[in-house]
């Protein structure tokens, strides 16, 4: 799947496989996923009795690690899929986070409220994500953290082929089978491979302001954890 604008293609395509989203994650990961997010919630730090928002939260897992491992946190989990969204409170329900909709290209929140802004896998899926970057730095206070998830494309090592084949067959295949949607993670590895190496994203941060930026290579040099401050 192609999407030439990311937005409305985005946002069809994660309300029809919400349902199936986490344990196509599990699969895929090889039940890695969640190391990763917890890896994101330790770099974000604890925003003692702040803000934190977990942007593009999906179906909510790393806003519940994040409230899970900060007790006195006050956590806001946004994302513009409905569905994914209602899986999130179907998940957590109980749980103190304020479950919100929206578009993390114009966010909904004054200037310098947060103390944190994590997300997992959504710069990937925006057009531009130094638009996207330049909107959390104008929410977060001064000295607050960005912590940053996605896949990143592999570098060309002698592991390369056998990563192709993964991202490219084995995959979309699960997707078939796993989410009746091949489509959607075919579009996975397409925007995987199309998206910036861990060193140019680096830089997109540093550009929209953040200092201190650093990341983290998981799974053979496939994921990425980026973070910085304002
Ligand atoms: C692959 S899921 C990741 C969910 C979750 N962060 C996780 O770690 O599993 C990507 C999420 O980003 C959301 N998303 C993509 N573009 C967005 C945008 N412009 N604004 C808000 N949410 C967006 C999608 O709706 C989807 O729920």
């Amino acid at each position: 799947m192609k999407i030439k604008s990311k937005g409305p293609g985005v946002q069809e395509m994660f309300d029809a496989i919400a349902g199936r989203y986490d344990l196509m994650n599990r699969v895929m990961t090889m039940g890695q996923d969640q190391k990763w997010r917890r890896f994101v919630v330790q770099k974000a730090g604890d925003p003692g009795g702040g803000w934190s928002l977990d942007l593009a939260t999906g179906t909510g897992d790393i806003a519940a690690l994040m409230i899970d491992t900060y007790r006195k946190a006050r956590l806001v989990g946004a994302d513009f899929s409905q569905n994914m969204l209602k899986e999130a409170q179907k998940r957590f329900i109980g749980t103190a986070i304020n479950w919100q909709g929206c578009d993390a290209n114009k966010l909904p929140y004054k200037d310098n409220v947060f103390d944190s802004v994590t997300f997992g896998y959504l710069l990937r899926n925006v057009d531009d994500s130094s638009k996207v970057l330049k909107e959390v730095f104008r929410v977060l206070r001064i000295g607050g953290r960005v912590v940053c998830l996605d896949t990143t494309p592999p570098a060309k090592t002698l592991l390369y082929p056998f990563l192709q084949f993964y991202f490219r067959f084995c995959i979309p295949t699960l997707g078939k089978f796993i989410a009746d949607d091949e489509s959607a993670y075919a579009y996975l590895t397409g925007s995987t491979m199309d998206f910036y190496k861990a060193e140019a994203l680096a830089s997109v941060f540093r550009e929209a302001g953040f200092t201190q930026v650093g990341f983290k290579k998981f799974m053979f040099g496939t994921i990425a954890v980026h973070w910085g401050e304002k």
